[in-house]
């Protein structure tokens, strides 16, 4: 069966921008956000307060932290990927962080810099900043389905990165399928090995979706328990570090199939339609959300 509800975490201002290569103005982001957290969303994640040298697009973190309003029911996490950019985040006014480690060495190198065993290290240092000061941390794990430099990951390296992400004390595991190459069978698979390690409730799926996969992937997610599913307006984005790998699944088909399922969201796909064609035209670019497209040649 499928969950009566589903959780949407926004992820277009930091995942779907961190990748441009023009720099977005701040005002232009800011005023995503305050569009975005006018449609009934309950999590939006801003932006990533990593080192400008790595990621030039998120160096005004602070900035737009700062210059966003913040409606009452929507939590706004930033990615923190060590003390100091947990440190400076909760100086701009973070009340939520997310760590962010995977489940391949290779990747995990060229995108922290560092191994898997030593992120572990630095994402406790941050957890527990982090919990005394009662603010809640998400964890990434990425590569969950693919690697861009060592192809296959085994699912049992998935559930072992979850499940030390989810004992350091991280409230939600997101499983991302960086460059977007798994199936629904591969899906299935790395979630049947996950959840002997971490409940259903406590994953998120965050699908790229360079192959054309991400619904699938989903719909194979939301059948095994999952109820928490990234997801970027307008499909905006990819990583900087995995190359060739495309945008996040749009916010506006993951609406679109979950309604028309009768899955409830809390979410508004014509307000979330008109964010994404206000961040396009200031990007100057066509949506990748079908269903954006299906609807402005109505
Ligand atoms: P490093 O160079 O190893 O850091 O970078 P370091 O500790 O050796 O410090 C070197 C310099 O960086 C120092 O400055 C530090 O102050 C500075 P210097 O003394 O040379 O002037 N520094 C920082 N500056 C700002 N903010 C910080 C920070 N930390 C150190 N937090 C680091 C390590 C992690 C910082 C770097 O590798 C980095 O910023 N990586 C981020 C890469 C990134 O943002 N990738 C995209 C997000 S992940 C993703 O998209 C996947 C996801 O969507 C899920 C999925 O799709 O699978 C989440
Ligand atoms: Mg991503």
């Amino acid at each position: 069966g499928y969950p009566e509800c589903v959780k949407i975490v926004e992820v277009g201002p930091r995942d779907g921008l961190q990748n441009e290569k023009e720099i977005v103005p701040t005002e232009v982001k800011i005023q995503l956000i305050n569009m975005l957290s006018g449609t009934g969303l309950s999590v939006i994640e801003a932006t990533s307060f990593v080192s400008s040298k790595w990621v030039p697009q998120m160096a005004d973190h602070s900035d737009v932290l700062r210059g966003i309003q913040r409606a009452p029911h929507v939590r706004y996490p930033v990615l923190t990927p060590n003390l100091q950019g947990f440190q400076d985040a909760v100086a701009a006014g973070a009340s939520e962080v997310a760590v962010f480690g995977s489940a391949s060495e290779t990747f995990s190198q060229k995108n922290i810099n560092c191994s898997i065993d030593e992120s572990m290290v630095r994402f406790e240092d941050v957890i527990n900043s982090a919990l005394e000061k009662h603010i809640p941390v998400r964890g990434y794990v990425s590569c969950v389905l693919g690697c861009p430099h060592e192809g296959y990951i085994e699912p049992a390296k998935v559930a072992e990165v979850a499940r030390r992400l989810y004992e350091l004390g991280c409230y939600e595991i997101s499983l991302g399928d960086t460059i977007g190459v798994g199936t629904p069978g591969s899906t299935s698979k790395m979630l049947q090995s996950v959840v002997k390690e971490v409940p259903p409730q406590a994953l998120a799926v965050h699908c790229h979706d360079t192959y054309g996969q991400a619904l699938a992937n989903i719909l194979t997610a939301l059948q095994m328990g999952v109820s928490v599913v990234d997801s970027a307006v307008a499909g905006l984005g990819g990583c900087p570090y995995a190359q060739g790998s495309s945008g996040n699944v749009s916010t506006e088909d993951v609406l679109y199939m979950l309604h028309g399922m009768g899955i409830e969201t809390g979410v508004s796909l014509p307000k979330v339609i008109e964010a994404g064609e206000f961040i396009c035209t200031a990007l100057h670019r066509r949506t990748n959300s079908k269903v954006a497209q299906a609807q402005s040649v109505k």
